[in-house]
């Protein structure tokens, strides 16, 4: 099916609103992207793309070729004409654990007088059950449609996620609305789950806090699994052929991170506690994940002989996931934080980093080589997923280290090649 060629406003350049302004375009539209930032603006109309986000570039640079694609700093003026107005900005977790809406509420307030007739309000990014009400109310206009449309992209596989979905959710007050949000999906192939709008923003926090409780009770039965003489690998590839458990979100780890997850199962509690629910699963799948740093941080410790205080490490991952360099509530990040209290002298490697980055404790130091990451260490700590790091030259890595102590936290370097090279392997849920 053809797509009926719109126009289109998106709010926020981030990795939601940029995904969703470069696919929308793709998909036949004419869109402008709105974002407060010049340097970013300058980089954009140029076809720089700042994040780490694979097909992103070529789709924004197709788009300003073919004149479909344009960036403006004046949320007015991108809103003036356009047929849907798409709202992709951020809402951070406030003190509280509940989402911060003041950014969303002030784009609105600046363009709620220059919407066009008929028009259409549509958030893409995150935000609390409530919010599409709230928002008709401070629009305050009859004639102008809020619509719920929850992104569930995944960082490193947006563009993917955008134009081949699982599901497009579009919740709306009332049908002709939702019908016309569904239209500007047309050319994507994926069902329309149509819904009212506070539903839609239940969904998006729903499915992050079920995945997060998935990733939760894998690394529950990680621990079992260590106790009594067990391989968790074995056990998730048994539930994985199991269709009503789906064959993902079944790998172990450091405990589960990323912008998201965290935020977004905090902000679901507080909902359920602002209106009186309790969520004991969900609050356990945060006290499990939280146990599971902890027990990162413990099992580096022991394979040390029981202290760290001094004692040099080599990490190989710092990013919350392969295939992105966002370190934002990273569980790498709060391992190697933990071990830098305890005195730990940290060296780390991560392919998608250079240099001084922030958001890492000033303990460690970042260095662009796995090699040189490794040089003296007491152990090997691999904390990130990447595929790369089985490809290494194991038998070099543990000549350079100090001793051949390899703990892989996610279970990442294939243990057949780390123990042909000598190595002593400390993974997660093997007995
Ligand atoms: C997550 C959701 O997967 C997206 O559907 C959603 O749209 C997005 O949040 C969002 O709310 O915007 P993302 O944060 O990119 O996407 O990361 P995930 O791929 O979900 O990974 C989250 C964490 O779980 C990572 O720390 C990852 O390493 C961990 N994980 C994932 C595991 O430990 N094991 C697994 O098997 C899978």
């Amino acid at each position: 099916q053809r797509s009926p060629n719109r126009r289109i406003a998106v709010i926020g350049t981030g990795y939601v609103g940029l995904t969703t302004g470069a696919c929308l375009c793709s998909l036949g539209h004419h869109v402008t992207c709105c974002d407060a930032d010049r340097d970013k603006l300058a980089e954009l109309r140029r076809g720089e793309v700042r994040i780490r986000e694979p097909g992103l570039g070529e789709l924004v640079r197709a788009g300003i070729s073919a004149g479909r694609l344009g960036f403006t700093r004046s949320s007015v003026s991108a809103v003036r004409d356009a047929d849907a107005v798409f709202l992709c900005l951020p809402t951070p977790m406030a003190a509280d654990g509940g989402a911060d809406l003041a950014a969303v509420a002030e784009v609105v307030r600046e363009v709620r007088g220059h919407l066009p007739a008929n028009g259409l309000l549509v958030t893409k990014s995150t935000v609390p059950v409530g919010t599409a009400a709230r928002l008709a109310e401070l629009v305050g206009r009859g004639d102008v449609a809020v619509v719920s449309n929850p992104e569930f992209l995944r960082e490193g596989r947006a563009v993917q996620d955008f134009l081949a979905p699982d599901r497009i959710v579009v919740g709306a007050a009332a049908d002709a609305a939702a019908q016309r949000v569904a239209e500007l999906y047309a050319g994507v192939d994926a069902p329309v789950v149509r819904t009212d709008p506070a539903t839609a923003e239940v969904v998006k926090y729903a499915a992050n806090s079920f995945l997060a409780t998935k990733l939760s009770y894998v690394n529950d039965l990680a621990e079992l699994c260590e106790r009594v003489g067990a391989d968790v690998t074995g056990i998730t590839t048994c539930l994985g052929h199991d269709h009503r458990i789906a064959n993902s979100f079944l790998r172990p780890g450091p405990g589960w991170g990323g912008s998201c997850l965290p935020k977004d199962t905090a902000a679901l509690l507080h909902t359920a506690e602002a209106v009186g629910v309790d969520l004991p699963l969900v609050r356990a799948a945060v006290e499990t994940n939280r146990r599971q740093q902890r027990r990162a941080v413990d099992k580096v410790v022991a394979a040390c002989g029981g202290r760290v205080a001094g004692v040099r490490l080599g990490l190989l991952g710092l990013a919350f996931k392969a295939g992105t360099d966002d370190l934002r509530d990273s569980p790498a990040v709060a391992v190697a934080g933990e071990l830098a209290r305890q005195g730990a002298e940290l060296v780390a490697f991560d392919p998608a980093l250079r240099g001084d980055e922030r958001g890492l404790p000033a303990e460690v130091a970042v260095v662009d080589n796995p090699y040189q990451a490794v040089k003296g260490a007491r152990a090997v700590v691999v904390l990130t997923e990447w595929p790369e790091f089985t490809d290494l030259d194991w038998s070099q890595v543990l000549d350079l280290a100090e001793s051949p102590v390899v703990v892989d936290t996610r279970n990442a370097v294939d243990v057949a090649v780390l123990r042909r090279a000598g190595a002593v392997v400390h993974g997660v849920g093997r007995g």
